[in-house]
Order: C-alpha cells, then sequence, then structure tokens
C-alpha cells in the first residue's frame, strides 16, 4: 500500500526563479532567486548584507525591518520579488561608521541596546516611524486625529510597539527617539 502511494506521488518541480532589479542601499543589484524568497534572505544570504536579523522570520518581533521606498517593513514577510523596482534602505546604507545617522549615534549616546541583536530593526524602524508622525499619520493612540501628531512616550512606545527587544532597553530606546525627534 505505502510502495503504491510513493510510485502515484506527484514528481518534485524545479524551484521557479526570477529575475529581480533592485536598489539596495543607493547601489542597483539584480538578482536571480526562487519566487519563495523573502526580501531579508536576499540580503543576508546573496547580498551578504546580515545588518538585517532574522529574529522570528513570523513578522512577530521586527528585527528584520528595512525601509522599502522609505517606509518600514518587515522584510521576513515581503518577498523579494515583490520588491521588484524597489528602494531599500538596510541599517549598512542609513549611516557609515565615521558619519552615523542621527538615529544610530543617539542609540549610542543613550545606550540604547545591550546584545543589539534587536537594534538594526529598532533604528529602521525608529527613522521611518518619525517620518510617519512627520506626515501626520495618526497611531492607535492618537487622541486627536485632526491634529497633528504629538512625539509623546505613549505615541513613541506604541509606534515602536513592533520591534521587540529581549533586552528591555526600552527606556534608552525610548529616549534615542525622543532625543532625535526633538522631544527630550
Ligand atoms: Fe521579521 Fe521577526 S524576523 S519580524
Ligand atoms: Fe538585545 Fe534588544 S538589545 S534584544
Amino acid at each position: 500500500m505505502l510502495h503504491a502511494e510513493v510510485r502515484g506521488a506527484p514528481e518534485a518541480r524545479p524551484p521557479q526563479v526570477a529575475t529581480v532589479r533592485l536598489s539596495i542601499n543607493g547601489q542597483d543589484r539584480t538578482l536571480t532567486l526562487d519566487l519563495r524568497t523573502s526580501l531579508l534572505d536576499a540580503l543576508r544570504e546573496h547580498l551578504s548584507l546580515t545588518g538585517s536579523k532574522k529574529g522570528c522570520d513570523h513578522g512577530q518581533c521586527g528585527a528584520c525591518t528595512v525601509l522599502l521606498d522609505g517606509r518600514r517593513v518587515n522584510s521576513c514577510l515581503t518577498l523579494a520579488v515583490m520588491a521588484e523596482g524597489s528602494e531599500v534602505t538596510t541599517i549598512e546604507g542609513l549611516g557609515e561608521p565615521d558619519r552615523l545617522h542621527p538615529m544610530q549615534a543617539a542609540f549610542l549616546h543613550h545606550d540604547g541596546f545591550q546584545c543589539g541583536y534587536c537594534t538594526p530593526g529598532q533604528i529602521c524602524s525608529a527613522v521611518a516611524m518619525l517620518d510617519e508622525v512627520a506626515g501626520g499619520m495618526p497611531s492607535h493612540v492618537t487622541k486627536d486625529l485632526e491634529a497633528a501628531p504629538e512625539l509623546s512616550d505613549a505615541e513613541i512606545r506604541e509606534r515602536m510597539s513592533g520591534n521587540l527587544c529581549r533586552c528591555a532597553a526600552y527606556p534608552n530606546i525610548l529616549a534615542a527617539i525622543k532625543e532625535v525627534g526633538g522631544a527630550a
């Protein structure tokens, strides 16, 4: 019986691949990828950009957060083919070691990390989050939807709630974001 089932099993098909063109940190890159490849795996496994971290691979921790055309996304939940033609910015592209992005500098200044595993995602997320606030995008805790959102502690905590930190560096992360957002 088992033998008959195996004989009737469909043949394994080769993976379907596609050519994907992306601008990564200002550089045009062309990759041939299995259609199922996440943007996170494309970055880490195909381009050796390992700054973006794989925490859960399920959209639950935010460690993989990158900017896609300036908006934050969980790159583990984004197929690389969905980003065709887009501009991707990872933590490696935000600043240089001798010319840090203000958010990177603020995280250093405020000790916004311990192990650092969540930090690239926290920083990318925070940069895009401040743009969302500047653009008037309300959050779940915004009381007045007609007014410009304030950068209160509650707003920052809510807007950064998709980025978990197992080391619980939250007070220092909050301080860093407030400094860059002008709310310190
Ligand atoms: Fe993407 Fe956790 S690795 S959300
Ligand atoms: Fe360790 Fe955030 S600094 S998980």
